[in-house]
C-alpha cells in the first residue's frame, strides 16, 4: 500500500502512511512545518506557495481539528479550499467514490484529503487519482500520518530530540489510528523504548508492534518515561463494546495528576483529541503545566502545510 506514495523517481506523490516515510523525509517534513511557523508568526499570514491550486477535503467522518486544520493549511498557503458536502453530494444517490474523485479530478482539483471509517480508502482513491494527490486525514484503525508528525513536531519542540526518548502511548491503541502512526513515526526517528498501555482487550495483538513493549498496568508503564499520549476508547470503532464503567476505567487506566507524578518531572503530556475528561485523562491535566494539547492542535496547521507544500510544488 505505501509504495503508492512515492512516484518512480522517489518522490511524495500522496501522503497515506508513515511507515516506510523514513527519518530523513520525516526530518525534512518537520522543519518545513518549522520554517513555514517562523514565517507565519513573523507577521507573512498568507505565504502564496499554492497560490491557484485547489484542495477539496473529502470527510466521511467527523472531525473538529483535521478538517479546520487542513482548511487553514491550504488557505494560508494560498490554495482554493472545497469542503465537500458528503451528506448532500450524488454519492447518496449510489455515485462511487472512484466517480467521485474522477468527477473532481475533472475540475481540476490537485489534493483530496480523505478521512474514512474503513482502512484503506485513502489509498484506494490514490490508486485511482490520475493526477491529484491524496493525503489521508484517518481511514478506519489504519494511519492518521499527519497526526503523526505533529505530534512528532510538538516532542522535538519540547524535547529538542526524538532520538532515545522514552514514550508511552496509553488507552484503547487496538482501535486507534493514531497509535499506529505514533508508533511509525516515533520508531523511524529513533525513540529508546515505546510503550503501550491499556487493558488487555484494548491492546494490539503482541505480533503487531514488534518493537514496542505492552503493559496493561498504566503506572508501570508511565514510569520515567519523557512523553504519555493518552488515547480515547474508540467507541465508534468497537464492535461489541460491553458497558463502560467510566469511573472504574478512570481509576484503572486514567491520568491523574498522582499518577503523573512517576513520569520524568519534564515530561509532557500529549492528546490528539477529542479528549474525554474525567475516562481516560483529569481536567486538571489536560489543563495543567504539562500538558501540550492545544500546541499540538497549534502544529497541526504547520505539519499539514509542510506536507501539502511538498506533495503540491512544481517540481523543474
Ligand atoms: N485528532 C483528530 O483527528 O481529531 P479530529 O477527529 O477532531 O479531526
Amino acid at each position: 500500500m505505501s509504495d503508492l506514495q512515492f512516484t518512480h523517481h522517489g518522490r511524495l506523490r500522496h501522503l497515506l502512511t508513515l511507515e516506510g516515510l523514513g527519518r530523513e523525509r520525516i526530518g525534512r517534513l518537520l522543519d518545513g512545518a518549522v520554517q513555514l511557523r517562523d514565517e507565519f508568526r513573523s507577521g507573512a499570514r498568507s505565504l502564496d506557495v499554492l497560490d491557484g491550486r485547489t484542495i477539496v477535503n473529502l470527510f466521511f467522518e467527523a472531525s473538529t481539528r483535521t478538517r479546520s486544520s487542513f482548511e487553514l493549511a491550504a488557505r494560508r498557503l494560498g490554495a482554493f479550499v472545497v469542503n465537500f458536502d458528503i451528506a448532500n453530494s450524488s454519492t447518496t444517490k449510489g455515485e462511487t467514490l472512484e466517480d467521485t474523485i474522477a468527477t473532481l479530478e475533472a475540475m481540476d482539483s490537485d489534493a483530496f484529503v480523505v478521512r474514512h471509517k474503513e482502512n484503506g480508502t485513502p489509498a484506494r482513491l490514490a490508486a485511482h487519482a490520475r493526477r491529484a494527490a491524496v493525503l489521508n486525514a484517518g481511514d478506519g484503525n489504519h494511519a492518521h500520518p499527519t497526526q503523526g508528525l505533529l505530534d512528532l513536531l510538538t516532542i522535538r519542540d519540547h524535547k529538542k530530540r526524538i532520538e532515545g526518548l522514552k514514550v508511552a502511548i496509553c488507552g484503547d491503541i487496538r482501535h486507534s489510528r493514531v497509535a499506529r502512526s505514533d508508533v511509525h513515526g516515533l520508531a523511524a526517528m529513533g525513540a529508546g523504548e515505546i510503550r503501550l498501555c491499556g487493558p488487555t482487550g484494548l491492546l494490539p495483538a503482541a505480533d503487531e508492534f514488534p518493537g514496542c513493549v505492552l503493559f496493561d498496568d498504566l503506572d508501570a508503564a508511565i514510569e520515567g518515561v519523557d512523553v504519555i499520549v493518552m488515547l480515547r476508547i474508540q467507541k465508534e470503532r468497537i464492535e461489541h463494546l460491553p458497558g463502560l464503567d467510566e469511573a472504574d476505567y478512570f481509576g484503572r487506566y486514567g491520568l491523574s495528576r498522582a499518577r503523573l507524578a512517576r513520569a520524568r518531572a519534564d515530561a509532557i503530556v500529549m492528546h490528539p483529541g477529542p479528549m474525554n475528561r474525567g475516562v481516560e485523562i483529569a481536567s486538571d491535566v489536560a489543563d495543567g503545566p504539562q500538558s501540550v494539547v492545544l500546541e499540538q492542535v497549534a502544529n497541526g496547521i504547520f505539519a499539514r502545510m509542510a506536507v501539502l507544500v511538498e506533495l503540491l510544488k512544481k517540481h523543474g
